[in-house]
């Protein structure tokens, strides 16, 4: 069976007091809660502060972004291997708000999913639809691109530690979360897709994780679902008592 995974992904939030304070409150509050894998996202400038809080604590940390090459003369950039040695453990990569704000491509997931992994970070690769796509009927078109994209030329062994999200761009920020059913729906289709590109065996181990408006009252009926293994919280993350209910209800 697969373990739940919940994953914070604060954003361009929080100063380094406040990010380390926020730790603080998740590891408290999430300390005997058994059985959900739980990943705090902060910013590049508070991961040392946070990684430190919370040593000891069986929450793993996530950087928002990275670039692909290992270093260079990439100014303003961050590589897999520099956090990797910080003690991240995981790497968002592919959110739709570096598609749309910072020119993020396909072509870049991808090489970042390489890069990731070489470096044993967990990539949590994320994809999605936008509204107009949606109501074109494209959606499972264009989530399959993403993902062909972003995996091709993984092995299995390696598509095992990927975690995919799949977040509607029209249910981030919106308060208007995908109904259970519709949620689903896709999930069951990358499955299907994952199925097909690594057999069942590596495709049942793989999460996928569901992103856009999570909240502690609507994660109870997501986490039920057979093919949605967990979410990606951006504004519920941001308060402990908020980001716990959703672990809680996730166990
Ligand atoms: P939201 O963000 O929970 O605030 O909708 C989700 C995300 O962008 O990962």
């Amino acid at each position: 069976m697969r373990t739940p995974i919940i994953a914070g992904n604060w954003k361009m939030n929080l100063t380094r007091a406040q990010a380390v304070a926020l730790a603080g409150g998740v590891a408290e509050a999430c300390a005997n809660i058994d059985g959900v894998e739980v990943v705090v996202g902060p910013t590049f400038v508070c991961l040392d502060a946070v990684i430190q809080a919370l040593e000891g604590t069986r929450i793993g940390v996530a950087a928002q972004n990275m670039h692909h090459a290992a270093s260079g003369a990439f100014t303003g950039e961050v590589s897999a291997q520099m956090l990797k040695h910080l003690g991240c453990r995981y790497v968002l990569l592919g959110h739709s708000e570096r598609r749309q704000y910072f020119g993020e491509t396909d072509e870049g997931v991808h090489r970042k999913v390489h890069a990731a992994l070489a470096q044993g970070l967990a990539p949590i690769v994320c994809t999605g639809e936008s509204l107009a796509e949606r109501e074109a009927d494209e959606t499972a078109r264009k989530v399959e691109l993403q993902v062909r994209a972003a995996l091709t030329g993984v092995p299995a062994d390696h598509a095992r530690t990927i975690i995919l999200a799949y977040e509607p761009l029209w249910a981030i920020g919106t308060g208007k979360t995908a109904t259970p059913e519709q949620a689903q729906e896709v999930h069951a289709q990358i499955r299907a897709l994952l199925t097909e590109m690594y057999g069942e065996d590596t495709a049942e181990a793989m999460r996928i994780q569901y992103g856009g408006s999570v909240k502690p009252k609507n994660i109870a009926e997501l986490i039920a679902q057979p093919d949605i293994d967990g979410a990606l919280v951006g504004g519920a993350s941001l308060k402990a008592d908020s980001f716990h209910a959703i672990v809680a209800a996730s166990a």
